[in-house]
């Protein structure tokens, strides 16, 4: 058994991808913008495989998008951050990951088979402790891009609305929100986004509450890449 089948919350190397390549996207937009780093969270990382499947996409992008985002990546359950720091995953777990990236994002197995996620990804990854109910706003923000998959689904309506509210005061300006494709976000609160399907919400104007688009944003629910 994996660890990703054994900690509370499945997880996986390039779950839904297609969302991965979405906050790609959006980064090249923001690049013709802005100079500045972008930091992503991944809220509710689990044990690591979203937020490094995230940086292999981003290191390798760094072209188009200026210089590699950096990503916090938090989760409330302390073995699954200790297992996502070690960042070494065992065969079956990378198997998930599109054979384009592994070499150049993998390092050599070890005694026990698991395979190392090279230096260049770990240094754009901060793992950290956090509670999305109760903790402060992390001070990396404002965010890009905030993945937060597969995790409201844990929570009733009201702690839902309060974790909504707090990703969305830590959003830019027209960032974007990322839930797991059978989410949605809780009614109150949903007025500041606009659905862009696909689990895919974009932050309105905090101002003139107009959405903020950009070219691709149609095309970001119907993407196909060639590594998905
Ligand atoms: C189903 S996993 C999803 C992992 C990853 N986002 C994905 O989609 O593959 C949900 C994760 O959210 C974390 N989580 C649940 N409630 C949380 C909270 N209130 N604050 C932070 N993390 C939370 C769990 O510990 C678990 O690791």
């Amino acid at each position: 058994m994996d660890r990703s089948s054994r900690i509370p919350g499945t997880t996986g190397f390039f779950r839904d991808a297609e969302n991965l390549a979405a906050v790609r996207d959006a980064l090249r937009s923001r690049a013709r913008t802005s100079a500045s780093v972008p930091w992503i969270w991944s809220a509710g990382c689990a044990g690591g495989q979203e937020p490094y499947s995230l940086a292999m996409v981003l290191c390798e992008e760094s072209g188009s998008i200026g210089t590699p985002p950096m990503i916090l990546a938090t989760d409330v359950d302390e073995s699954a951050l200790r297992y996502a720091k070690a960042g070494r995953y065992e065969a079956a777990e990378t198997a998930h990951i599109p054979a384009a990236f592994r070499s150049a994002c993998l390092g050599p197995a070890d005694a026990w088979g698991r395979r190392p996620i090279r230096a260049r990804m770990r240094s754009r990854v901060r793992f950290r402790h956090h509670d999305l109910r109760c903790d402060a706003e992390p001070k990396e923000s404002p965010f890009s891009a905030i993945l937060c998959r597969n995790l409201l689904m844990h929570h009733h309506e009201a702690e839902r609305a309060v974790i909504v509210d707090r990703l969305r005061r830590t959003l830019e300006p027209g960032g974007l929100l990322v839930t797991g494709f059978q989410e949605h976000l809780p009614v109150a609160g949903s007025e500041h986004f606009a659905d862009l399907g696909g689990g895919l919400y974009r932050l309105r104007d905090a101002i003139t509450q107009r959405t903020i688009r950009t070219p691709r944003e149609e095309t970001y629910a119907i993407r196909s890449e060639a590594w998905v």
